[in-house]
């Protein structure tokens, strides 16, 4: 447990934090958000004393960090930072070990603690940990900077804009990731980030900060409806929105396509051809006699086997995804979105194939309709 008692801290003669009092619980995962300049690094460093407080003070559980000797303390504080910070001259494996060789550990212990890490963010051992920061991406190096934080298994971590200088793609798998992580070794998290996108993705309460106050400490979903300030309220002003419409409750039903081209498993690549050339459609979807799913087809692909002689059985491809007719929208959504897969196969509950739902189509029904402005979702 972290707790913030009447905390300030001055430069000169401005306040930047007033007066911060907070306790964050263990295994929480609070985000300190709010626009630049209002206190969040600040807030954050105050608790490794990378800056010291002039007021107040901080409990790590009920030791007061000012009486904790500031390299001890910061051992067992995991940190990241937006600038990654790993060392250029050390391989992935040594910059992960930075901290447990500062505490000690047997050669054993470290070099199984390495495997561990890597393995749980699907990096091999055998291709990752030999090589330098430059042989990899900022992705890549930032997820290294996340383990290295990890490392000596402190129980909390601080984190600073730790993804705020990837592109959006990198940065979302990421914040995956690590809620992924974080359901799985239940540390104790502050995150900052001056993105409301991210602070309500990523926290269990959100901490909002301006002009080095605490305006309100709530989770994301109650800071979206009872918003404690009109600032705040602007700050999220186009997830409000969302919210709302969440009631709006849309199915697959709503969203999906109907304009498809079925044929049956029998269907020769010949009668597909002149049928798809009819309908306009360079694909088709393939059923058996109950128009139960089967697979796809591309005029592509029957091109590609040169002879016509072929029935859709064999040419078809297996491996679309279904998702239910009165499956929520969402989660066709959610689903496109992380797979590679470019459409749904819609079926009714009895198992009838009866429309697909494409990332162009939910994108532009779904997400114009539910959120007005697409910037934020993509
Ligand atoms: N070493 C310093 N000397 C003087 N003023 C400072 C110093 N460090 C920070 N400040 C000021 O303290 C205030 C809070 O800074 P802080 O870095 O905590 O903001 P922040 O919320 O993290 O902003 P950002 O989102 O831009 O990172 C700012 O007004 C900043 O200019
Ligand atoms: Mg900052």
């Amino acid at each position: 447990m972290i707790t913030y008692k009447n905390v300030c801290k001055k430069y000169d003669d401005v306040t930047v934090v007033k007066n911060l009092n907070l306790t964050v619980h263990d295994g929480e995962f609070v985000v300190f958000v709010g626009p630049s300049g209002c206190g969040k690094t600040t807030s954050l460093k105050m608790i490794n004393r990378l800056i010291e407080m002039d007021e107040g003070t901080i409990y790590i559980d009920d030791q007061d960090v000012n009486k904790i000797d500031g390299d001890q303390l910061r051992r067992g504080i995991g940190y990241v930072i937006q600038q990654i910070g790993l060392f250029p001259n050390l391989t992935i494996k040594e910059n992960i070990l930075v901290v447990p060789r500062l505490l000690k550990w047997s050669e054993e212990k470290c070099e199984a603690r390495v495997h561990e890490l890597l393995e749980l963010v699907g990096m091999p051992y055998e291709e990752n940990a030999h090589k330098y920061p430059k042989e990899m991406s900022g992705g890549q190096q930032q997820r290294i900077g996340v383990l290295r934080a990890l490392a000596g298994e402190p129980p909390i971590i601080l984190m600073d804009e730790p993804f705020g200088a990837l592109d959006p793609v990198t940065r979302e798998n990421l914040q995956d990731e690590l809620k992924i992580l974080q359901k799985k070794l239940h540390k104790t998290i502050i995150f900052v980030t001056h993105d409301m996108d991210e602070a309500i993705k990523m926290a269990d309460r959100i901490a909002f900060m301006y002009d080095g106050k605490l305006l309100q400490v709530a989770s994301p979903e109650d800071m979206l409806r009872n918003p404690a300030d009109p600032i705040i309220k602007s700050f999220m002003s186009k997830h409000v929105s969302t919210l709302e419409n969440q009631s709006l409750d849309l199915k697959c039903k709503d969203v999906m396509s109907t304009d498809i081209l079925l044929i049956t498993e029998q269907k020769k690549a010949m009668e597909i051809m002149s049928l798809m050339k009819q309908k306009e459609m360079n694909w088709a979807i393939v059923v058996d006699e109950e128009k139960t799913f089967k697979g796809t087809i591309s005029l592509q692909n029957i091109k590609k086997q040169g002879e016509l002689t072929g029935v859709a059985q064999d040419l078809m491809d297996t491996k679309a995804e279904t998702i239910l007719l009165t499956a929520d929208a969402k989660e066709a959504f959610n689903r496109l979105m992380k797979s590679r897969a470019k459409f749904l196969v819609v079926v009714s509950e009895n198992g009838k194939t009866v429309g697909i739902i494409t990332k162009s189509i939910i994108t532009e029904k779904l997400a114009n309709v539910v959120w007005g402005d697409l910037d934020w979702v993509l």
